[in-house]
Parts: C-alpha cells; sequence; structure tokens
C-alpha cells in the first residue's frame, strides 16, 4: 500500500483528501509529524507553491532517521496541496492569497469568515451574472527517497528531487450572501456550475465528486495505477 504524507495542517482539507483518495492509499497527515518544518508558501502560483511544500518536507522527511521500528508506517512520498479562489471580477483574486486574502499582516492566515465578508465587500457592486468564479488545486507528489538507496547519503540524493503535479478545476458563481454548514474557506459563497446551491449546503460527498481537489486527486490516482508494481 502506498503510504502519503499530507503536506498541510488544514484538517478540512485533510479531511477531503483522505474521503478522495480512499482505501488504496494510507494518508499521515502533518499532525503526525510535530517536528516537520513549516514550510513559507511565498511563491506567486499555486503550483510554485505546491511544489515547494511538496520538494521542502521530501528532503526533511530523507534526511530524518527512519521510523522503520515505530509503531508509525514510513511515507513513501509528499503530497502537497496548494489551492484557492480566482474571481473573474476582481481579476482573478484572491488566488494564491485566498488563504490571508482578509489578513493585515500577510504571513498570516485570516478566518474563513473574516475573508468571506472582504470578498463579499469587494463584490457589492457586481451583480450575479458577472461573479464567475473558480477554485483551483494544485497537487504536488515528491517521492521521499528510502535511507537504504545505492546513493551515499539520503539529504544528497534528495536534492534532485522532482515533484509531479496534478491540476484541477471547478467554476462557478460567487452568490449574494453565505449558505451552508458543510465544507471550509469560501465553501458557503460558491455554488459550483450546474447546481443552485453552495458548496457548504450540497455537503461533503457532492463536493468530493466536483471539486477542483476531486478532479485533481483523480489525475493523481490514474497516475498510481499506471505505474508498475
Ligand atoms: P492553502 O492552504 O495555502 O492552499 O490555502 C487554501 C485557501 O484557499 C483556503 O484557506 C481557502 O480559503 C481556499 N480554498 C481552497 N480550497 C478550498 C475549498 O475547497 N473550499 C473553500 N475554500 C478553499
Amino acid at each position: 500500500m502506498t503510504t502519503l504524507l499530507i503536506a498541510t495542517r488544514n484538517a478540512h482539507k485533510v479531511g477531503e483528501i483522505q474521503a478522495i483518495l480512499g482505501a488504496q492509499f494510507r494518508c499521515l497527515t502533518l499532525k503526525e509529524f510535530p517536528d516537520a518544518p513549516a514550510v513559507i508558501e511565498d511563491a506567486d502560483t499555486f503550483a510554485g507553491n505546491a511544489t515547494k511544500k511538496a520538494v521542502e518536507l521530501a528532503k526533511w522527511r530523507a534526511g530524518e532517521k527512519s521510523t522503520a521500528n515505530s509503531q508509525q508506517p514510513t511515507p513513501n512520498f509528499v503530497l502537497a496541496d496548494d489551492s484557492g479562489l480566482e474571481v473573474d471580477a476582481l481579476n482573478g483574486a484572491p488566488g494564491v492569497h485566498s488563504a490571508r486574502f482578509a489578513a493585515l499582516d500577510k504571513s498570516e492566515n485570516a478566518h474563513d469568515t473574516d475573508n468571506n465578508t472582504k470578498l463579499l465587500r469587494l463584490l457589492k457592486e457586481v451583480p450575479l451574472e458577472k461573479r464567475s468564479a473558480r477554485f483551483r488545486c494544485v497537487i504536488a507528489l515528491a517521492p521521499i527517497p528510502e535511507r537504504n538507496t545505492k546513493y551515499a547519503s539520503p539529504v544528497c540524493f534528495a536534492d534532485k528531487l522532482e515533484a509531479q503535479l496534478f491540476d484541477g478545476a471547478c467554476e462557478g458563481q460567487i452568490r449574494s450572501s453565505p449558505r451552508g454548514q458543510g465544507g471550509f474557506g469560501y465553501d458557503p459563497l460558491f455554488v459550483p456550475d450546474g447546481f443552485t446551491q453552495s458548496f457548504a449546503e450540497l455537503g461533503e460527498d457532492v463536493k468530493n465528486k466536483l471539486s477542483h481537489r476531486a478532479k485533481a486527486l483523480a489525475k493523481l490516482k490514474a497516475y498510481f495505477n499506471k505505474l508498475p508494481t
């Protein structure tokens, strides 16, 4: 079985990724690795941030002592998700800044409700038919080099690490007020095309079939299914 280290501290994201990937993968999270370094997301693209998170954490794991004798399974790959909302009337904002859209200190994430309030304020004069938007997700997958490879140092080997990228988008519209209790982030404001309810109203089963994250993870699963066993 493939064991993945999911590189996020966002519990909602972890839950969605685990539910979408299913039993074919064992998912560990940063909760199980409290010593993992915090990676600064300072790239200006989703792909850049996802790659940075996956590669830095895979390098860190490669340099760590093996957990072979511990109860914990050893992850084979780091999976990092970078995602956000692009609103056409705002020229693609909040984009890569989605998590810290309303934050005064841009190195900190803001509360979801503050981000949603700011988004609604900026769109106040924009009619519903011009509120087109999409969620985007880029997943980066980086292999964690094993200690017993022929390479002398897993850390040296890790310098050459590259990530595979898988992307997904979900088109929709920003409604004029939040609705629903499910999901996270901008879900109460986002109505996917073909529906009248927000992601937060539709619930996880529906969201996990059509979301940006579901589409990116479907590509990742297809990639694994093609790998020689
Ligand atoms: P990241 O953790 O740096 O990738 O930031 C992602 C941010 O984008 C989250 O904090 C949310 O604000 C937003 N976001 C990403 N995916 C979703 C989603 O599925 N629903 C709602 N908001 C999302």
